[in-house]
């Protein structure tokens, strides 16, 4: 790089978002959108599984989202956006060709390769099944890297389960175990009632010593969730959970996401169990 150019470099905001344009767009539910986007430059972008991009409306704000597209270097990005507030309400009301702002990726992610080789087990609860999808999706792609792979999803009602083209594929392939329940069922469900814990009796038992579990979802499932797992004799280091704090800046400059000594938008949001030990207030 010569002085020039890195002076330019030196003089980009890491606050400066690159433009994305939506090329996807379908509601999933009435409160969750799936939106796919691409970059004006361009460029493409490389990010692992669990990382997560400060999606910036111009003139309204800023929100951190996880990516829920398989991971690599890709052309595009995608995500599951729940209408809560200014930034998403406006990107349920987006369309396809809508110029965003994005930043990142940010965050740890998933370390897949500490895993590879050992069974992993994910237990996803409503759109904790958001960042699970993108190690999903790269541990179906490369089902060689993994032992057995183990899916267990639940929503409150039918109604509101996300992805339902990836479930009916999940169901189907025969190299992995998917089991999916619901809390409140309505008439047309046939399958699995109750919450999500109840799905450990229908699997296949796992060896605690070669199984890593991601627990991603509300803060009360991850609760009952985790002692199903510890009771099956998983160790803490193997259980993993994403912790989701008011984020910023996406970058540990701000605080707002501190626990302690730790800024969870750097260091997190996926840490282990016996990480979260240390950080109780943290779920
Ligand atoms: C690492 C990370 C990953 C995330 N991934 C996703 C995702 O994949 N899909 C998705 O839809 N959302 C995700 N979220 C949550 C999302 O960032 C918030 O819902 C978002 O900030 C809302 O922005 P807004 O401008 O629409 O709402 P605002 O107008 O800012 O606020 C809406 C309401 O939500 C509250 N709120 C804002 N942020 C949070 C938060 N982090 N936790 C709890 N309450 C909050 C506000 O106090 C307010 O009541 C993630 C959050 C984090 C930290
Ligand atoms: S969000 Fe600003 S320090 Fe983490």
């Amino acid at each position: 790089m010569n002085q020039q150019s890195q002076q330019i470099a030196s003089s980009v905001s890491p606050y400066a978002p690159r433009v994305g344009r939506i090329v996807d767009f379908k509601k999933f539910t009435d409160r969750e959108a799936y939106c796919r986007f691409v970059f004006d430059d361009g460029q493409g972008i490389s990010y692992q599984a669990g990382q997560f991009m400060e999606v910036s409306v111009f003139g309204v704000g800023e929100a951190p989202i996880s990516i829920c597209s398989g991971p690599g270097q890709r052309d595009d990005l995608e995500m599951c956006i729940r209408a809560a507030g200014d930034v998403t309400n406006w990107l349920h009301k987006a369309e396809v060709g809508d110029a965003i702002g994005l930043r990142g990726p940010y965050g740890n992610g998933f370390d897949m390769d500490r895993v590879a080789g050992m069974d992993v087990l994910f237990v996803a609860g409503g759109l904790g099944l958001a960042p699970c999808r993108s190690f999903i999706q790269a541990a179906l792609a490369d089902r060689k890297k993994f032992g057995r792979v183990t899916i267990l999803y639940g929503g409150r009602t039918p109604k509101e389960l996300l992805f339902a083209d990836d479930l009916k594929v999940w169901a189907k392939r025969e190299d992995c175990e998917f089991q999916l329940t619901v809390d409140r069922p309505d008439e047309t469900w046939t399958g699995n009632k109750g919450v999500i814990t109840t799905l450990f009796r229908k699997i296949p038992k796992l060896d605690p010593a070669r199984t890593a579990a991601f627990i991603i979802g509300p803060p009360i499932m991850f609760k009952f969730a985790v002692l199903e797992v510890l009771a099956m004799g998983l160790r803490k280091a193997n259980i993993y959970c994403s912790l989701e704090r008011r984020m910023k800046c996406g970058l540990g400059k701000c605080g707002h996401c501190q626990i302690r000594n730790v800024y969870v938008c750097q260091e997190g949001p996926i840490f282990t169990y016996a990480e979260v030990m240390r950080l109780r207030e943290g779920i």
